[in-house]
């Protein structure tokens, strides 16, 4: 039997761990306490979690400013909250940065990976009722071309240093498992998409720069695909596999939700110009096409009947449903917006958590 009492999220502070927590708090019986762990990198911002901090900080909530390399700050952190349960996001996680600067990939994503896996078997030893769950992409296994998904047993093929490192963290989660006997588990998820993720990212970029009136990038010649899924959706399969996976399983996660980038970048010009009661076709006359990403891969595609058959998880946000959702999120939102763009946002966080 899990134990599944004392959670401790790493990088709660970013896109999908905040969305995590706030699913556990809103959406689930879950009924014990949460630790979120964090550095606070960029792409870090505790404001993502106040609602929670006011309902719930002190008592099933708390805050870790801490950095997963830091081997003992984390066993500290392990002992003092009695952690029986890790769900690992924390994460250098955008492609472009690993490109020009992949060293904080390395460090963090495998380094960092490493440093969680051993302060977690010097502190569980052989105890059963544990267990790390390790959160990671579907980049793992490269690049498809027309046809095909990737399935579980995929052979890992990454391509950029971001997918490199997480494959490399995926190696080490599941070698703590054959070699130690820890209980982990592993998710390979497609894209995500919703509320909270940092603007730099394909949905919330094209989102603001039609908002501002500015130039809408698109890779190469806009026909590389991706899997969309809302981040609800990835939360609810992580929470599914926290409750039911099989120790040493890797589960792939995904949308079943191709899209080309082009057609992406046109369906977002639509609503959203449809929201601003703007020209949809002038706001498409704002798509650039720039030189391709080195690497880039063609497509990705989840094949996710795993975790459908063997743990009933589905989604539930149809594509339509998210997208207004997310639209409407970073619409409204302008003043997170505002601070998560600005140098003033890193100042705040320097006075408020210490500087980095
Ligand atoms: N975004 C996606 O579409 C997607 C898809 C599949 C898997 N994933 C995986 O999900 C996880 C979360 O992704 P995200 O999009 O929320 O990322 P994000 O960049 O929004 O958030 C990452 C968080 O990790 C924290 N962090 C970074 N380095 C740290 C360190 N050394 N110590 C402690 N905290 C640190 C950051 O401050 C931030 O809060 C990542 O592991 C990523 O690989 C993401």
């Amino acid at each position: 039997m899990r134990a599944l009492n004392h959670i401790l999220v790493t990088g709660g502070a970013g896109f999908i761990g905040a969305n995590f927590i706030r699913y556990l708090f809103q959406k689930t019986d879950f009924s014990g306490k949460i630790v979120n762990l964090d550095k606070l990198t960029y792409a870090g911002n505790p404001e993502n979690l106040t609602d929670i901090d006011e309902a719930w900080g002190g008592k099933r909530y708390f805050f870790e400013k801490a950095d997963i390399c830091d081997f003992d700050a984390v066993s500290e952190i392990l002992k003092r909250h009695e952690i029986d349960t890790l769900v690992h996001f924390a994460a250098e996680s955008h492609v472009d940065r690993s490109i020009y600067g992949p060293g904080e990939f390395v460090s963090t994503n495998i380094q960092g990976t490493f440093t969680l896996l051993e302060a977690v078997r010097a502190f569980w030893k052989d105890r059963q009722d544990v267990l790390f769950h390790h959160v990671s992409t579907d980049e793992v296994y490269g690049s498809l071309g027309d046809e095909g998904f990737f399935f579980e047993d995929t052979p890992y093929d990454p391509r950029s240093p971001y997918s490199a490192s997480k494959a490399s963290s995926d190696h080490l989660v599941m070698a703590y498992w054959h070699t130690y006997g820890i209980p982990v588990t592993l998710s390979n998820c497609s894209n995500n998409y919703g509320p909270y993720q940092f603007p730099e990212k394909l949905i919330p970029l094209m989102i603001l720069n039609i908002k501002d009136g500015k130039p809408l990038p698109v890779y190469g010649d806009g026909r590389n695909i991706r899997d969309w899924l809302f981040v609800d959706d990835h939360n609810s399969a992580v929470w599914t596999i926290l409750k039911g996976g099989r120790p040493g399983e890797t589960y792939n996660v995904g949308g079943e939700n191709e899209w080309e980038n082009i057609r992406l970048v046109h369906t977002l010009c639509e609503k959203t110009a449809a929201t601003l009661g703007r020209d949809p076709e002038a706001c498409k006359g704002l798509i650039t096409y720039v030189k391709d990403r080195p690497g880039h891969d063609r497509r990705y595609a989840i094949n996710c009947d795993k975790i459908k058959g063997e743990l009933g998880w589905r989604q539930t946000v149809s594509f339509e449903t998210g997208l207004d959702t997310t639209i409407a999120w970073y619409l409204a939102n302008t003043a997170w917006i505002d601070r998560v763009r600005s140098g003033a946002y890193r100042q705040w966080i320097d006075r408020n958590y210490g500087a980095r």
